[in-house]
């Protein structure tokens, strides 16, 4: 069974075929990062106006790459896939035949996001759906992150799950593709985005995760010590609020000064502060649920230094996917699409997006 996934909650549009849950196709994904990065941070309005301007481009060149059409005479430029082009030169009936041999159903991204995103990709879907008279599923994009990691290898339910994003920061054991026990969240700023404001005090740019990444490989972690939220505290729970107020003091403290390497140092520091929170919750999760199996989704999840910390735990199976299946990305939404369709169950063509609200089961003991 091939479905179609469609991901466009964020300022990703991506677009990918799955086949039975977990061979990846194809995968294409437009990121908006140049459009955005005049402004620091992403601008839902401007997102949302990319999306509708880029879908049908992507859709064309994952439909190219994946030779769906006999003949390659879809006249895609695949450095650019930004510029109009022409979908394909057949007629609209053989187009429909061919798209409907090959796509069994059709995934989207209904929540949680941004709305006026959310929407383009479902109108794309639903186009779809009708055009092919396929089945519509309407997927929880954070139950898609945390699918990510089947998309790598099988893995046992349950099974812990980590998602660590700009918008979002949870841990939470994984019941089944659909039921999921969340045991901790941030209570205040997500990872990514504690990442984020601390690359814009540096002046680092946006976006500013990786720029940190890469920095903090020449400093020291031991050049300050910041608070990192106590484990006792709050169960599971995470907090970087603080963490983030004490580096920009440290930062007020030490700008213009003669302390070498600030940049570099701070970064280090303060990564060391933010993935440790992670990796000590991981920790302790292990040991008290004896579930020895972690899945990562998230674009923190591509962190260099969370990779290297977590691999020194004695956990069984750790599985953090490639940089393109950690942040937001269709083959998650397609993988998870499967899981429902092969259970029969999709969802109505009236479907609408929600911005907040989330579609998976919360775990019932
Ligand atoms: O999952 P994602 O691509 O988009 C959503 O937020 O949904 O995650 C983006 C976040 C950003 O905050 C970015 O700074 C962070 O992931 N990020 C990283 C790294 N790469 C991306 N944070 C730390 N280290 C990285 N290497
Ligand atoms: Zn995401």
């Amino acid at each position: 069974m091939r479905i179609l996934g469609i991901e466009t909650s964020c300022d990703e549009c991506s677009l990918s075929v799955v086949e039975n849950g977990r061979k990846i196709l194809g995968l294409v994904t437009y990121s908006q990062l140049e459009e955005h990065k005049q402004f620091g941070g992403v601008v839902p309005e401007l997102a949302s106006r990319m999306h509708v301007q880029h879908i049908s481009c992507v859709f064309a060149q994952l439909i190219n790459e994946l030779s769906i059409l006999p003949q390659n005479n879809n006249n895609v430029d695949s450095q650019n896939i930004s510029k109009n082009t022409t979908i394909q030169t057949f007629s609209r009936k053989e187009y429909t035949n061919y798209l409907k041999e090959y796509i069994d159903g059709i995934a989207v991204t209904v929540c949680p996001g941004l709305s006026g995103s959310l929407m383009v990709g479902l109108h794309f879907a639903k186009g779809l759906a009708l055009a092919l008279e396929k089945p519509l599923i309407g997927i929880d994009h954070i139950l898609a992150h945390f699918y990510s990691g089947q998309l790598v290898e099988t893995i046992l339910y349950p099974y812990i799950g980590v998602v660590v994003s700009g918008g979002h920061t949870l841990i939470a054991i994984i019941h089944s593709f659909d039921t999921i026990e969340i045991i901790g969240t941030s209570i205040d700023d997500a990872c990514g985005e504690a990442f984020e404001k601390i690359a814009r005090a540096l002046n680092l740019g946006y976006p500013g995760g990786s720029s940190i990444d890469r920095l903090a490989r020449n400093g020291d972690i031991k050049a300050a010590t910041f608070p990192i939220y106590s484990l006792k505290k709050n169960g599971y729970n995470f907090s970087y609020s603080g963490l983030k107020t004490a580096v920009i003091h440290h930062r007020d403290k030490y700008w213009n000064t003669d302390y070498p390497q600030t940049k570099e140092h701070i970064s280090a520091t303060f990564q060391h502060a933010a993935i440790t929170m992670i990796v000590e919750r991981v920790q302790k999760v292990v040991v008290e649920s004896k579930i020895p199996r972690v899945s990562f989704g998230g674009g923190v999840a591509c962190n260099s230094y969370l990779a290297q910390e977590i691999m020194k735990l004695d956990i069984e199976k750790v599985i953090i996917p490639l940089p393109e299946y950690c942040a937001d990305n269709a083959a998650m939404i397609a993988g998870l699409g499967y899981q429902y369709l092969s259970r029969e169950i999709s969802s109505d063509l009236n479907i609408g997006v929600n911005a907040r609200k989330y579609l998976y089961k919360a775990y019932k003991n």
